[in-house]
């Protein structure tokens, strides 16, 4: 298959437009958003649907998050939504953050893997939205990666995994928050299914402490038991490479990293001149939101150093540092150090 790269920068509209015509007569099509880049497909189209899980490898059942542009597309994909949904929406989409809904029947079964919830979101990322209006359909779209891999902020992550095996990427800027949107269910009692662009203390703000946080955002999950969140059970954003997480001060990771020489370091900013190893700083450890938004970059590029171990500094756990942390546990499949 041959894969259309449609270059925003060279016709804005065209680009959009062409786009949701692919989208419209059941293509896929990778496009910006400002968490990820997404893969996206109509929502109602079961064909389309079956060709993001083929093209991305992805495992039959994990379900996918269904994007709108407007709130009237709300009532096309769920129903019964309680009334905490229109206030946690009205503060935060557009925006990084789903909801987990009742499923209209209209939708199909795979885009959510059997489940009767569906995940909704708004994306605030101009091209995003521009794209779903003008196809005028709820759009399901997982991150456009091949399963396993790391997120793609970048337009080139996203032809490096998917050419060839899509209909057309959308080639945009790179991605301003840099990881993926909160998900939160409210199907129950409202349940923090995975951190992400909206925080823990963002949430609160309107839920108090009811907000419950499912025990996958920060542990394995346990061999063979159901989980709330599939996405959350799979070694995940993973390079290629053994990744190990570090847990410590500035001080204490540089000294461990330096006695390691055929290991890499994924730092902060601040730590990169007293590294003696290979070494990418993924962000500044004074600005998380600069570690969010380098953080896969950082993972896709640390396979290409050559060596036999990488070594990340974690973050703290607050703000968006627990969606950075959350991610990069994956990456590392669990194995955190404490120093
Ligand atoms: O920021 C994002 O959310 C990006 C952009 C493209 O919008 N999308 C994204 O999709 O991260 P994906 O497929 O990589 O992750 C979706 C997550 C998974 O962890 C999945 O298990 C969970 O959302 N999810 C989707 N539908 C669900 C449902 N009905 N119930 C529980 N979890 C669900
Ligand atoms: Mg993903």
């Amino acid at each position: 298959m041959e894969t259309k790269l449609l270059y925003l920068s060279s016709g804005y509209e065209d680009a959009v437009n062409s786009a949701a015509d692919i989208l419209k007569n059941g293509g896929t099509v990778a496009i910006p958003t400002e968490t990820v880049y997404g893969l996206a497909a109509n929502c109602f189209d079961e064909k389309a649907i079956k060709n993001i899980f083929i093209a991305k490898g992805r495992p039959q059942d994990n379900p996918l998050i269904v994007h709108i542009s407007d709130m009237d597309m709300l009532n096309r994909v769920a129903f019964d939504v309680p009334p905490v949904a229109f206030k946690l929406a009205e503060k935060f989409w557009p925006g990084p953050f789903t909801m987990v809904l009742k499923r209209k029947p209209e939708i199909p079964a795979s885009v959510s893997a059997g489940l009767h919830t569906v995940a909704v979101r708004m994306p605030s990322d101009k091209c995003a939205h521009d794209i779903i209006a003008a196809a005028d359909l709820p759009l399901a779209a997982p991150s456009a990666n091949l399963s396993g891999k790391p997120s793609p902020t970048r337009a080139l992550d996203v032809a490096n995994d998917l050419s060839g095996r899509i209909d057309a990427i959308v080639m945009g800027e790179d991605c301003k928050v840099g990881v993926e949107s909160t998900v939160l269910s409210l199907v129950d009692k409202p349940r923090l299914l995975r951190p992400g662009g909206v925080t823990v203390e963002e949430l609160k703000s309107i839920l108090g402490e009811n907000l419950i946080i499912d025990k996958a955002v920060l542990s394995k999950p346990e061999e063979g038991k159901p989980v709330a969140s599939p996405g959350m059970k799979y070694k995940h954003y993973a390079p290629n490479t053994p990744t190990v997480l570090l847990n410590g001060s500035s001080e204490a990771f540089c000294n461990y990293v330096n006695k390691r020489p055929d290991c890499a370091a994924l730092c902060f900013s601040e730590e990169f001149d007293n590294i003696k190893v290979k070494k990418i700083a993924y962000g500044s450890g004074d600005d998380y939101s600069s570690l969010a938004r380098g953080v896969f970059t950082a993972l896709r590029e640390a396979d290409k150093l050559g060596c036999t171990k990488i070594y990340v500094h974690a973050p703290s756990t607050d703000g968006i540092g627990l969606a950075i942390f959350n991610r990069l546990l994956r990456a590392a499949a669990f194995e955190v150090i404490t120093l």
